[in-house]
């Protein structure tokens, strides 16, 4: 029973950092959920820096996107349609790229899985937003939106190590994104170690960041929870020594750490993947250049929900930061990874409401968007608030208020906008919708177009960006043709 005195020693000074720590970044919340109990008195109560939402409308009449007529866009562009704001965008980027509490993160990264038109890529590119891959195809479109492979190759003047304009990240390269990591140089996150062989054949002495899964994790769903054994993401925490030795047989050198426990998760869970990702780094070592603090940052969208002190979060990962670069004696280049907190508050799907009715004591209205258009409803019951936009211009249309479910035209019961985790119809008091009025699911703009599908053989819709008071169509709605192309009888 020796160890006893020693461990209340180790509890009691963790408790005395954490607590000062509080005091000096004021954002207690940010904190280990299951850090030592810490007494309430000592605890900040400083609030989370407001970060103002864009003007979302939840169960009201609305006429305008952006300064644009809803009505007019849906006259110009058809619906299901998806509208962009390019100044919410901006101002996303820029609660990001501007330090906060006197902290900034080096590199925004955008995970464009969230969204990855080439137009909203090319406005992300413009803010100073680094881009990350998934597959080839986000490779592609990340050259078409400009970025370069191979723009930064040398030490920054304040002695920071060049930043990747493009990250291939994932779990496996099939061999066609092989072959394209190959060809243009693209540096390559890996999230299983087979990859470091495949890739040391292809590119010998290539540098890398290891996606370490730090044996934890934490989404808004179990679906985008990406640690722990239930996770097949990232590399086995434990297996760092096995793994290094791999890279080093390969010979291949580890620049990069990165860890990303989930999307959608709060800051108290993110908050915890600095302490561990710092034990990792020092079990890598000198090699290290670069961490990243990977994405997941949560946005609101239910009412009453706010923004997350992101102050607070820079300047605890800066911290973390500082401390390795103490003990390797260089600098080390600090990353975030977010997508939907860059897009999501950005977008609209504009739908045309063609069907209201009632089954028993329920009433329905249907809308030409279903699951193939947006499919985190049926995915993971996720909310999204709605307005509507009634047909009649007049000053008291929709004025009557009534409880129904959405759904849109898929044959599959699933097809429910209002529906919670678990699958279960649910309702929403809404403006009473007829037949001709849009209907307006906001908050649209992460994982909305880039999952839609052509189930039902329905065609994907168009995208438009509005800005400065402008709508551009981004993206033309599929055609009948667009569905059978490629197939042969
Ligand atoms: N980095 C990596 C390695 C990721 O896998 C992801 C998301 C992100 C960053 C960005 O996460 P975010 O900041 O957007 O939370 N379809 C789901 C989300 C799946 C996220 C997949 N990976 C949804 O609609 O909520």
């Amino acid at each position: 029973m020796k160890p006893a005195l020693p461990c209340l020693l180790t509890s009691v000074l963790s408790r005395c950092v954490l607590n000062g720590l509080q005091h000096l970044l004021g954002f207690a919340s940010l904190l280990p959920r299951h850090s030592p109990q810490i007494p309430a008195a000592t605890v900040s109560t400083t609030p989370a820096v407001q970060i103002p939402a864009p003007h979302t409308i939840d169960g009201g009449v609305r006429r305008q996107i952006a300064g644009v007529g809803v009505a007019e866009l849906a006259r110009e562009h058809g619906t299901p349609l998806y509208v962009y704001d390019a100044e919410t965008i901006r101002r996303r980027c820029r609660d990001l790229t501007q330090p906060r509490a006197g902290a900034a993160w080096d590199t925004v990264r955008f995970a464009q899985k969230a969204c990855s038109n080439i137009a909203v890529l090319d406005l992300i590119r413009r803010e100073g937003v680094v881009v990350d891959a998934v597959s080839t195809g986000e490779i592609h479109r990340a050259l078409a939106a400009g970025y370069d492979p191979h723009a930064a190759r040398s030490t920054t003047a304040d002695g920071l190590p060049p930043a990747h304009a493009i990250v291939y990240t994932a779990d496996i390269f099939d061999r066609e994104s092989l072959d394209e990591v190959a060809r243009l140089g693209i540096h390559v996150n890996c999230g299983s170690a087979d990859m470091l062989e495949q890739l040391a054949a292809r590119v010998p002495g290539a540098e890398v960041t290891l996606r370490v899964n730090p044996g934890f994790g934490h989404g808004h769903s179990q679906k985008t929870n990406t640690g722990g054994e239930g996770s097949k993401h990232g590399i086995w925490h434990a297996d760092i020594p096995d793994v290094m030795q791999r890279a080093e047989g390969a010979g291949i050198a580890v620049t990069g750490l990165h860890m990303h426990i989930g999307s959608g998760t709060d800051l108290a869970h993110l908050a915890e993947v600095a302490g561990t990702l710092e034990t990792v780094a020092r079990e890598i070592g000198r090699t290290l250049t670069t961490i990243s603090a990977g994405g997941g940052l949560p946005i609101p969208y239910r009412p009453g929900e706010v923004h997350a002190d992101l102050g607070g979060y820079v300047q605890l990962w800066n911290m973390t930061r500082r401390r390795l670069e103490e003990a390797f004696g260089h600098r080390i280049r600090l990353e975030i990874e977010p997508g939907r907190y860059l897009t999501a508050e950005s977008g609209y799907l504009v739908t045309e409401v063609r069907a209201v009715k009632r089954q028993g004591s329920r009433k329905y209205v249907l809308v030409d968007a279903g699951f193939n258009t947006l499919a985190r409803p049926v995915l993971y019951g996720a909310y999204h608030p709605m307005s509507l936009c009634p047909a009649d211009p007049g000053p008291t249309a929709g004025a009557l208020r009534e409880e129904v479910a959405v759904g849109g035209p898929l044959c599959e019961s699933g097809d429910i906008f209002t529906q919670t985790d678990g699958g279960f119809v649910a309702t929403r008091d809404l403006p009473a919708a007829a037949v001709g009025d849009l209907l307006v699911i906001e908050i649209a703009g992460a994982y909305g177009f880039v999952m839609a599908s052509n189930y039902n053989s329905k065609p994907l819709p168009a995208e438009v960006l509005i800005d400065g008071g402008k709508a551009r169509l981004v993206r033309a709605r599929q055609t009948p043709a667009d569905l059978l192309r490629g197939e042969t009888v």
